[in-house]
Formats: structure tokens, C-alpha cells, sequence
């Protein structure tokens, strides 16, 4: 059903309330320690704190985007563009920073990067913002397939400076990729402990068909090598939080509460990264990279990497032949095919950027799935667990520019 989709929404709200805690005599002693430097390191959290609030007066009234689109194609004009910029905006994004702007014209969408939103030390070649914007693209283009359009794309229409794609339309297609399109809005990043079951062959044939045939996917869903994967995330999640310029970048899109995801329409909240226990208790201290709390919260975020990944049921790893901005961007597409693919056939999925990310890591990663050449892309676990509730969305009136003449 078609909702108003372009204002301020409630979407589906998460529990508002913090799980049960039960402390064994270790994590007791841990809390109560924790506690007394607390007060001692009080000052050092007035940071934190400052992260927390609202960027600017006025942001309360920014409107979110909520997650439905309409099902049948709008008339041609505005309406259809706003659908069709309304679809790419619920794609997934690293750290859910949605680092795009769209320009729309009479029949034309530019795709444009958001420097503002990129994360240059976390993701210095800009690798995880370009499989966004391509998982962006992808949303457009199965929508408006969806809705009976053909879509022509121009990659890096003005070289690499420019937008990263220009997409026109022409209509009087037969209307395609309706399931994936029923799937944009269902789809969730699912960061919950799965339950160990594999995945078919079937399911694992009709995901690996959505990877087009410049990419590869190495897949792995042996228990013994998925248990070193397992201990290689551990290490790379770790090194990632304790690293404290990187951290501090990644902490300004830590979400301490719904109201301010919901006011800035983006990042990640702590229900969202599953949180429990001493960590969302302490978040501000633990994830704050001047703390000294900061050790805590690297080996515990660590151990939930480690964890999450032994429970899954199996892995992909998407990898291109070359470095290659293009290739980066086709595998956007590609993850985001992948993942509304899993989303239609009810596999929980989480794209795990770590052992990428660290340079120590992403060697050993290369060696496990012996890649040969390859460049990884993306990593992700499969698997089965309920489905977690939607993340915020930016609307499109603050991502995109209408031009009409
Ligand atoms: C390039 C890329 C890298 C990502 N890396 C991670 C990751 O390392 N860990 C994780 O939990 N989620 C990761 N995600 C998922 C995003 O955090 C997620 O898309 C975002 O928070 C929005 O939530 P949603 O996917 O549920 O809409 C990644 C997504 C993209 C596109």
C-alpha cells in the first residue's frame, strides 16, 4: 500500500526498552570498577556527550523517509522522479551515512557523491562510499524497471570528479524485477546471532546469478574455516575500535537513542548494532575513542563480531579482478541484487567491512579464500534470524534537487 512517503514518519519502532542485565561475579566486579573510574574520568566524556546532540536548531523538524513506495508506477513528471529517488535513498550505506545527493531534470537523474558524508579514515580510497552509491543506483534502476521504464546509464558521465552515474528512462516497457523491487522495503541489514542453518543450494544458485560476470563471489560454508573467519573478524573489529582516529570518525554516526536517529535521519543506533549488556549500558564510554573505557568496548564489540560470524550459515566474499572505481561501483549493484535477493527469500544478511578495512587483516582474509589477484570488495555472513526493524532514512527533500525546465 502507498503511504505518504516523502514526510515525517514513525516507521517501525525498535523496544524502547534496555534487555534484563545479569552480571556473573567477573562482569560485576567489571561494572563496579567501571562505575568508580566513571566518576574519575567524568570530564574526559563532555566529548561524547557534545557527539550526542542535535547537529543544528531546527533539525527536530527534519522529515524522515519512510519505507514504502508506491507499487504502481506514478504519472511521468515529479511524481515519478520522486519515486524513483524515494527507492534509491533505502538502500544500504556504510554506517548508514547515505553519502548522496541526487539531481533530478526533466528525465534525468545525476547520482551524486556527498563529500560531507564520507569517512576519509575509516574508508580512505572511498571504496565502502562507492558500493553504496552503486547499491543506490541498483534501487533506482529495479524500480524503474519495475514500473515499466527502460533505464540507460552513464557511468562516471564527466570522469571521476563528476556524479557517479546519469540515469534517463523511456517508457512502454513490460514491467520486470517486481520481486526484487517488493523487496527494497523490506530489506534490513541483520546484525542479530543467527541460527545456524545452511543456506539451500537453490537459494545459494539464485543469489550467486544476481553477480554479474566482471565480479566474483567466493563462497564458504565449512564450519572449520568459517570458525577462522570467525577469529580473523574478531581481530579485525578489534584492531578497527581501538584505533582512535578512526574511531572518533565512526563515533560521530553512533545513534545514543531513537529520538536523534530519528532527528538526524541517519548512522546507527545501539539496537541497531544489537548492543546489550555493559556495552550499551556504558556505549558513550566505551565506544568514546578518549577513553579509557575504550579497551572494553573494542574486545566486546570483538567478541559479538566473532560470534555473529560462527552462527552464521555461510559466506560470500564479492571480489573484483582490478581497483577500479567502476568495478567498486558495479559492485554496489551487484551487493544490493544479492541482498534483495536474500531479503525475497528470507536470508538475513550482514555486510561485515572490517577484515577489509585493516590493512593486517585483509592480507590474511586474501590467503583464506585464496584469492589470487583479487581485490575483496565486501564480505558478508547469510543466515536465518527475525528480522530487525528499519534503520532511518534522510527524504528525499533533503537528498535531492528538482530542476523541471
Ligand atoms: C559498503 C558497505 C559496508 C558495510 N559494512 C558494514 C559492516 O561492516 N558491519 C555492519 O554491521 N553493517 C555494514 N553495512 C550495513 C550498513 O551499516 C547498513 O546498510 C546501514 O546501517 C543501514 O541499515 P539497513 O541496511 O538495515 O538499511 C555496510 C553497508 C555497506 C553498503
Amino acid at each position: 500500500m502507498d503511504r505518504s512517503w516523502d514526510t515525517e514518519s514513525e516507521g517501525e519502532s525498535s523496544d524502547p526498552h534496555p534487555r534484563p542485565v545479569s552480571l556473573d561475579r567477573r562482569h560485576f566486579l567489571i561494572a563496579v570498577g567501571g562505575a568508580a573510574a566513571y566518576t574519575a574520568l567524568r570530564p574526559h566524556l563532555l566529548w561524547a556527550r557534545r557527539l550526542r546532540r542535535p547537529p543544528a536548531a531546527g533539525a527536530g523538524t527534519q522529515p524522515r523517509q519512510a519505507w514504502s513506495l508506491p507499487a504502481d508506477p506514478p504519472p511521468p513528471g515529479v511524481e515519478l522522479a520522486r519515486a524513483l529517488v524515494a527507492a534509491a535513498v533505502l538502500a544500504p550505506s556504510h554506517w548508514n551515512t547515505q553519502p548522496w545527493r541526487m539531481e533530478v531534470d526533466v528525465q534525468q537523474i545525476r547520482l551524486v557523491r556527498d563529500p560531507q558524508r564520507a569517512l576519509p579514515v575509516t574508508d580512505p580510497d572511498q571504496r565502502c562510499l562507492t558500493l553504496s552509491l552503486g547499491a543506490a543506483l541498483e534501487n533506482m534502476l529495479v524500480c524503474m524497471r519495475a514500473y515499466g521504464l527502460r533505464p540507460t546509464v552513464q557511468y562516471f558521465p564527466h570522469g571521476s570528479a563528476g556524479p557517479v552515474a546519469a540515469v534517463a528512462w523511456s517508457a512502454g516497457e513490460q514491467r520486470r524485477d517486481r520481486e526484487l523491487f517488493a523487496a527494497i522495503t523490506e530489506r534490513r541489514t541483520n546484525r542479530r546471532e543467527y541460527d545456524g542453518r545452511g543456506i539451500y543450494l537453490q537459494n545459494r544458485a539464485a543469489l550467486l546469478a544476481q553477480i554479474p560476470e566482471s565480479l566474483r563471489v567466493h563462497w564458504l560454508d565449512d564450519h572449520r574455516r568459517m570458525r577462522s573467519i570467525a577469529d580473523l573478524v574478531h581481530d579485525a573489529t578489534r584492531a578497527q575500535v581501538r584505533d582512535r582516529r578512526a574511531q572518533a570518525e565512526r563515533m560521530a554516526w553512533m545513534r545514543f537513542g531513537e529520538d536523534e536517529a530519528r532527528r538526524r535521519g541517519d548512522g546507527i543506533t545501539l539496537e541497531d548494532l544489537e548492543l546489550g549488556g555493559l556495552p550499551r549500558w556504558f556505549a558513550g564510554n566505551y565506544f568514546d575513542p578518549k577513553s579509557w573505557f575504550l579497551r572494553f568496548g573494542a574486545s566486546s564489540a570483538a567478541r559479538q563480531a566473532r560470534s555473529a560470524v560462527r552462527s552464521a550459515g555461510a559466506l560470500a566474499l564479492l571480489t573484483a579482478p582490478r581497483h577500479e572505481e567502476t568495478l567498486w561501483l558495479g559492485a554496489g549493484q551487484a551487493y544490493e541484487r544479492f541482498a534483495l535477493k536474500a531479503t525475497q527469500l528470507g536470508i538475513a544478511h550482514q555486510p561485515l567491512d572490517a577484515p577489509i578495512a585493516v590493512e593486517s587483516t585483509r592480507a590474511e582474509l586474501r590467503r583464506s579464500f585464496g584469492l589470487n589477484g583479487e581485490q575483496p570488495l565486501m564480505l558478508v555472513r547469510l543466515g536465518h534470524a527475525k528480522r530487525p526493524p528499519a534503520s532511518a532514512r534522510r527524504a528525499v527533500s533533503l537528498v535531492a534537487s528538482f530542476r523541471n525546465s
